[in-house]
C-alpha cells in the first residue's frame, strides 16, 4: 500500500470547451479535472485549496469512507464546506470500492460548472476466472454542458415563474462534453473532438462515466461492438452489446477490441447520444449526438470519420441490443443479499410549497442545507455546540433515518413523479432487489444473484426495493443525482449507528470549518 497525494487547487476560470466562452469552475484549471489513480489499499491525500468566493466541498462518489464519514465531502451533511481562501486535506484509505468512478463538488449545483473528475481504483483481489483481458485502458468523461453558471440557472428553476415560465421544467443543456471537449446542439455550430488513437488488434478497458447534471448519454462505437464488464465497481458477467445508457453519476467498463475495418480513413466516431426524453429541444438542425474520434495508428493523422449521422455499430454486432442497468446486468462474481431485518418505505414527487416555489419532497420533506452546519457535527451533539437532532425522522427540512444497530435496510421506493430519477445512496453499494411499474405492494424480490451498484435510475411511476446493512457508521445521503433536483431538495439522510461514531474523534478540521461558517 501507497499513499498517494494530490494538491486540488479550485478556481473559476473563463473557458471554451465547446467553442463557447463563459465562466467556468474547475480544479488545477483543467476540465476535467485530474485523474485520480490508486490501488485498492491505498491511502488517498487529497489537498484542496478553495479559491471560490463561494464555500466548496468535494465528494468522491461511490467510496465507502468507513471509519471516516467526515471526508464524504457532502456540504451540509458530512463537513459545512471549505470557506473562501481556505483550505481542507481529505485523507482517507479506499476500503471496499474497486472499480470505475469520479469525484465531484458536492456543493449545491457547483459540479455542474467542471469541478468533476475521474477516480480509478484498481483492485487488491486477483480477478476472478471469467473476466475476458485487455491491453491497454481509456478514460471516457461524459457530461451534458450548459453555457451559463448553474448558480443562475438554479435561480430560474426555483423561482416560483420558472424558466420561460414553466415551473419545474428544468435547465435544458446547450451541449455534452467527451473528455472536456464538445459540441453544441445549435444548428452549424462548432466545438471539437477528443482524439483517441489505437493500436490495431488491442483490446482496449474503455471506463465510461457520466459526470452530466440531467441528462442520460448513450454510448456507442462506430464500426465496434462493445462487452459490458463492470457497472458502477461490479463485475458483470461479459455481455455483448452496442451501445449503453448512463444516467447521470454511472459508470460503466466496455472492452473494444480495435480490428474495424471499412472507414476511409480509420477512423470511427465515437458518440455519447444525450438523451433528450426529459427535455424538450426544440431548435432546428440540432444534433443531440456528442463525439469524439477513435484513430487507429495506421490513420492519416487528420482524416475525419465519414457521415456523423449514420451511426453503425459494425461488424458482429448485428443483432446486439442494449441491455437496462436496472435489472438486466448478471454479476460476474454472486454476492448474495443478508435478509431484511428493516424496512423503510418512500414516496417521492415534486410539489408546490407555500410560497410558491416547486421541490422535491421525500416524504414531505424537502432537504435544505442546515445553514453553516453539518448534520454529522449536529447529530453528534457538542463538539461545537450544536444541539442534536431528533433521534429518529424529520426535524425542520432533514429526513434523517436513524439504525443504531447493526441491521439489513429495505428502502421501499415508490416514485410518484413523471420523471426518470437516479438515486445515489452515499458510503454503500446497495443490492437491487426488485424494481416494476406501479406502487410497491409486496411484489417478491430478486433474492439469487442481485446486481449491487452505488447510482440505480428509478424510472417514472415506478417502484424499486434497495438493501444495504447499516454497518458504515455516519450520515449517508440517498437522494436523486440530478443536480438540479437535489438543489430542489430530492435528498434524505441514513444516520448509521450514532452510538459508534460519538465514539470516534472528528478531526479537528472538521469541527474547525463549521465554526468558521457559523
Ligand atoms: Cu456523486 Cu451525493 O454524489
Amino acid at each position: 500500500p501507497q499513499t498517494r497525494e494530490y494538491n486540488f487547487t479550485v478556481e473559476m476560470v473563463q473557458g471554451a470547451p465547446d467553442g463557447v466562452s463563459r465562466t467556468m469552475l474547475v480544479v488545477n484549471g483543467m476540465y476535467p479535472g485530474p485523474t485520480i489513480e490508486v490501488n485498492q489499499a491505498d491511502r488517498l491525500v487529497v489537498n484542496v485549496q478553495n479559491n471560490l468566493p463561494n464555500t466548496t466541498s468535494i465528494h468522491w462518489h461511490g467510496l465507502f469512507q468507513n471509519g471516516t464519514n467526515w471526508y464524504d465531502g457532502t456540504s451540509g451533511i458530512t463537513e459545512c464546506g471549505i470557506p473562501p481562501g481556505q483550505s481542507l486535506t481529505y485523507n482517507f484509505t479506499l476500503g471496499e470500492f474497486s472499480g470505475t468512478t469520479w469525484w465531484h463538488a458536492h456543493f449545491s449545483t457547483q459540479y455542474t460548472d467542471g469541478i468533476t473528475g475521474p477516480l480509478i481504483v484498481h483492485p487488491t483481489a486477483p480477478s476472478p476466472p471469467g473476466l475476458p483481458q485487455w491491453d491497454e485502458e481509456l478514460v471516457v468523461h461524459m457530461a451534458d454542458w450548459y453555457h451559463d453558471l448553474s448558480a443562475d440557472l438554479l435561480d430560474a428553476y426555483l423561482s416560483p415563474f420558472g424558466i420561460d415560465g414553466t415551473q419545474g421544467d428544468e435547465p435544458v443543456p446547450d451541449g455534452g462534453m467527451l473528455n472536456g471537449l464538445g459540441q453544441y446542439f445549435a444548428a452549424g455550430t462548432g466545438g471539437s473532438y477528443f482524439n483517441f488513437t489505437l493500436q490495431r488488434n488491442k483490446t482496449y478497458r474503455l471506463r465510461l462515466i457520466n459526470s452530466g447534471s440531467f441528462a442520460s448519454v448513450r454510448f456507442s462505437v462506430d464500426g465496434h461492438p462493445l462487452t459490458l464488464i463492470e457497472a458502477d465497481g461490479t463485475l458483470i458477467s461479459p455481455t455483448p452489446l452496442a451501445g449503453i445508457t448512463l444516467a447521470v453519476a454511472q459508470r460503466y467498463s466496455v472492452l473494444l477490441h480495435a480490428n474495424a475495418t471499412g472507414s476511409p480513413n480509420s477512423t470511427y466516431w465515437m458518440r455519447a447520444a444525450v438523451q433528450s426524453d426529459m427535455f424538450t429541444y426544440d431548435q432546428p438542425g440540432q444534433n443531440l449526438d456528442i463525439r469524439g474520434i477513435i484513430r487507429y495508428d495506421d490513420a492519416s493523422p487528420s482524416g475525419l470519420p465519414g457521415d456523423p449521422a449514420s451511426a453503425d455499430p459494425g461488424s458482429g454486432a448485428q443483432g446486439l441490443q442494449d441491455v437496462d442497468g436496472t435489472t438486466a446486468l448478471v454479476p460476474l462474481v454472486a454476492d448474495p443479499a443478508p435478509n431484511f431485518t428493516v424496512a423503510f418505505p418512500i414516496v417521492f414527487d415534486f410539489q408546490n410549497t407555500d410560497d410558491g416555489r416547486f421541490l422535491g419532497f421525500i416524504n414531505s420533506s424537502s432537504w435544505e442545507p442546515l445553514k453553516g452546519q453539518s448534520t454529522l457535527l449536529a447529530v453528534l451533539g457538542s463538539p461545537s455546540g450544536y444541539a442534536p437532532v431528533g433521534s429518529s425522522v424529520a426535524t425542520g427540512d432533514q429526513l434523517i433515518a436513524t439504525v443504531d444497530s447493526i441491521q439489513v435496510v429495505d428502502i421501499r421506493v415508490d416514485n410518484l413523479d413523471d420523471g426518470d430519477h437516479p438515486f445515489h445512496l452515499h458510503g454503500h453499494r446497495p443490492w437491487i432487489m426488485g424494481a416494476g411499474a406501479g406502487r410497491y405492494i409486496g411484489q417478491s424480490l430478486n433474492v439469487t444473484n442481485p446486481l449491487r451498484r452505488d447510482t440505480i435510475l428509478i424510472p417514472a411511476y415506478s417502484w424499486m426495493v434497495l438493501r444495504f446493512v447499516t454497518d458504515n457508521p455516519g450520515l449517508w445521503a440517498f437522494h436523486c443525482h440530478l443536480a438540479w433536483h437535489m438543489a430542489a431538495g430530492l435528498l434524505m439522510q441514513f444516520n448509521s449507528l450514532p452510538s459508534t461514531l460519538a465514539g470516534m474523534d472528528v478531526p479537528a478540521d472538521i469541527v474547525a470549518q463549521c465554526k468558521a461558517a457559523k
